[in-house]
């Protein structure tokens, strides 16, 4: 094998064995670059006679081809390789089932209030919603909460660093009940002069907020308050309407109902409601599932209403609790940590 022939096959070689683009362009360098060994032997071609000249010339220019050739071919070799490495990294599987969109659902606690929202409509009453920030008046005063009940301390109350034109500090209501004062307000003050004013029917539910945090506790929970008021609005309407939520809410006549007697400053008298089923897993307990009592004078007097003439009932119940009861959850954390394994049980 002569020199030239040689070359040749070192240099297919070698741009065969180069692994990527660049190692195969610094290969080419080795043979076709500046001071590659072809460009050296065209050099030294001046040294020689003409004769020798014009035929080891063609010689290195054949050889010279041959090495662009094996060049051409390896790199085409490499792109060819890399396009394959690509489409194989970038396959798709037509044959996978398509992901589809995910459908969401409702918190189980929304779909709670909407439910009981669905059955008072039922019954005529209206559907209310107002501020989680609280004036100490709506809050507490309106309510005949005395200045110096235990509900207004800063263990039980989140206040808010910005005071309300009364000078108080605005706090994140504690209960729905500045609700039933809003609502009447508007109510007396949008049917003035009407006689007999129009009975007032409403549920309030919402966020509220207190100084508490266990596994039946949470500092954010949810109320629902309920408001009737007329000319004569007594107990047996309130446990009439109470008892029928609960049917339609459990789905069941199984149940007794009870009115345990309680305190509240905005009622009297009061009323704890109890309810316990006669079946099921929960058969034969009591559980607590509203406050509740004939609104105080008082109160209805800053409703802007006659307390002489008018009378009626509120309550408020715990949607989460109810929520707890109708799917068996027995920790009300998990409604509010938001883990999508608990949350998309519920859809
Ligand atoms: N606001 C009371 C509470 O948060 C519940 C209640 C509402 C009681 C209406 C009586 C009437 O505990």
């Amino acid at each position: 094998m002569n020199d030239l022939e040689a070359l040749v096959q070192g240099a297919q070689a070698d741009f065969a064995a180069a692994p990527n683009p660049a190692e195969l362009e610094n290969a080419k360098a080795r043979y076709l670059g500046k001071s590659g060994r072809v460009t050296e032997l065209l050099k030294g071609l001046g040294a020689l006679t003409p004769d020798e000249k014009k035929r080891r010339g063609a010689e290195i220019n054949q050889a010279k081809t041959r090495i662009e050739t094996a060049l051409q071919a390896a790199r085409e070799a490499l792109a060819e390789a890399e396009l394959a490495a690509q489409l194989h990294a970038e396959a798709l599987d037509v044959t996978l089932p398509g992901r589809g969109r995910g459908v969401a659902g409702l918190h189980p606690v929304s779909r709670t209030i909407a439910r009981i929202e669905a059955i008072f409509a039922s019954m005529g009453f209206d559907v209310a919603e107002g501020p989680e920030i609280e004036t100490d008046w709506m809050n507490f005063t309106a309510l005949n909460s005395p200045e110096n009940h235990p509900a207004r301390s800063m263990q039980d109350t989140f206040y808010v660093d910005v005071n309300d034109a009364q000078g108080k500090p605005l706090n994140l209501r504690t209960h729905t009940s500045p609700m039933q004062v809003r609502y009447a307000r508007n109510h007396a003050a949008r049917h003035a002069g009407v006689e007999p004013m129009p009975e007032i029917r409403v549920i309030a539910p919402g966020r509220t907020y207190r100084v508490d945090s266990d596994a039946t506790h949470s500092p954010m929970f949810h109320q629902c308050e309920g408001l009737w008021i007329g000319e004569n609005i007594s107990f047996k309407d309130l446990k009439f309407v109470f008892s029928e939520f609960v049917r339609q809410f459990f789905e069941t006549d199984d149940f007794d109902v009870r009115f345990r007697p309680s305190f509240f400053p905005f009622t009297e008298p009061s009323a704890e409601i109890d309810i316990a089923f006669r079946s099921g897993p929960l058969a034969g307990k009591w559980l607590e599932v509203a406050g509740s009592g004939q609104v105080h004078p008082n109160v209805v007097r800053n409703f802007g209403i006659d307390p002489e003439r008018y009378i009626g009932f509120a309550f408020g119940m715990g949607p989460d609790r109810l929520a707890m009861l109708r799917y068996g959850v027995n920790d009300l954390r998990l409604f509010f940590e938001n883990d999508l394994r608990f949350l998309s049980q519920f859809k």
